[in-house]
């Protein structure tokens, strides 16, 4: 049997504790290590120079690296970006006319919606990339680029390490755009490539943080409802984190832009439900630490993932609940999925769920 366990009880931890390595294979296979630059396998060539537009269906935790990879392609490459979750771009037909690429992300490779989206934008016209960890699925075969993700076979039905990989292509992918579109400068591309190789060790540190997130986690399995909050490029993750801990735990989670808060669900906050907030210190701080302010002015139980001062500057003082390293903002949600994860796989373990067979879901959705 090729799937074991090792010494871990579920394939879900497992798979979580295999990141720091199938990352590094990742980014090393889409980078140049001598030289600090994005160096993209021979069969994934794209011209990015040559596009003006970039459209993105997924479904699932695939989607959210989708949104993450919108904000890295605009950022980076100045490249205009949609996305759309499967179901909906195969139905809604978007007009897929002038200069375009049109991005399929998928773990298994055979998601109905997201088949049925390529089918759909090559017979428009578009040409298909699409980023696959199943070389041999039919989304690979149906593609006219294939950027693989080097993750290994993944048995947990909450993709883990297949979304971190995922991130590491999408990131060098959209590096690799911003210097084809003259945005970036060299040496900000060496910035960047530095970040993303320096990840796996990042993670290292991460996981060994586990016992702090078993604790909360302790606390998070007595909640009925969680909010999950992030900006910018943790936005997504808090979406992400959200939809791990529902189908996992079953407890009623939602995720929320953090800028968000105060149209909708700021009424919901009370000493009763736990919201975690995702406050890296990048360019958006200032502003995920006011949203913190409001959460803890109405006596809401926040449950920080920052660095060793985010707490501080949030005036929080020693309640960040789980301390990250201080890394290039970039490369942020590499790390961050991590507590993201692990706070969903420990509170379903504490409450004595089917980690790696959640009830009512597939592990690959090949109908509509
Ligand atoms: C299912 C899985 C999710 C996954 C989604 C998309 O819902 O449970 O973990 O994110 O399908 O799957 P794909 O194979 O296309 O990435």
């Amino acid at each position: 049997l090729l799937a074991d366990k090792g010494n871990y009880s579920h394939f879900m931890a497992k798979e979580i504790h295999e990141q720091p390595e199938v990352v590094g294979r990742t980014v090393a296979h889409y980078v140049d290590l001598a030289t600090g630059t994005v160096r993209l396998p021979e069969e994934v060539a794209i011209d990015f120079a040559a596009i003006d537009r970039l459209a993105i269906a997924a479904c699932g935790t695939a989607y959210y690296a989708g949104i993450i990879a919108k904000y890295w392609f605009e950022q980076l490459a100045r490249l205009p970006v949609e996305i759309d979750v499967a179901s909906e771009f195969r139905y809604r037909e978007p007009p897929l006319t002038g200069r375009g690429l049109a991005l399929f992300i998928s773990q298994s490779g055979e998601t109905a919606d997201t088949l049925a989206s390529l089918r759909y934008a090559k017979a428009a016209g578009w040409p298909a990339l699409a980023v696959v960890n199943v070389a041999t699925s039919t989304i690979a075969r149906e593609s006219d680029v294939v950027a693989p993700t080097l993750a290994g076979p993944e048995i947990g039905v909450a993709s883990t390490k297949a979304f971190t990989c995922q991130l590491a292509v999408l990131l060098a992918l959209a590096i690799h755009a911003g210097r084809a579109r003259g945005v970036l400068s060299a040496q900000e591309e060496q910035e960047l490539v530095d970040a993303l190789v320096g990840v796996p060790s990042h993670m290292t540190k991460v996981l060994a943080r586990e016992t702090q997130v078993e604790q909360v986690a302790r606390d998070l399995a007595k909640a009925r409802d969680v909010l999950y909050l992030g900006r910018g490029l943790s936005y997504a993750l808090a979406l992400e984190g959200a939809l791990k801990l529902k189908e996992l735990s079953y407890i009623h989670a939602e995720g929320y832009a953090a800028g968000e808060l105060k149209h909708g669900p700021i009424a919901l906050i009370d000493e009763a439900m736990p919201v975690i907030v995702l406050a890296p210190r990048d360019k958006v701080f200032e502003k995920t630490v006011s949203n913190v302010q409001e959460v803890a002015a109405r006596g809401g139980r926040i449950i920080l993932i920052g660095d060793a001062h985010a707490a501080g500057e949030a005036g929080l003082a020693g309640e960040t609940a789980v301390v990250m390293p201080e890394v290039h903002p970039a490369v942020v949600p590499l790390l961050y999925a991590l507590p993201v994860q692990l706070l969903s796989y420990h509170t379903a373990r504490v409450m004595g769920k089917d980690v790696d067979q959640p009830r009512n879901l597939a592990k690959s959705v090949t109908v509509e």
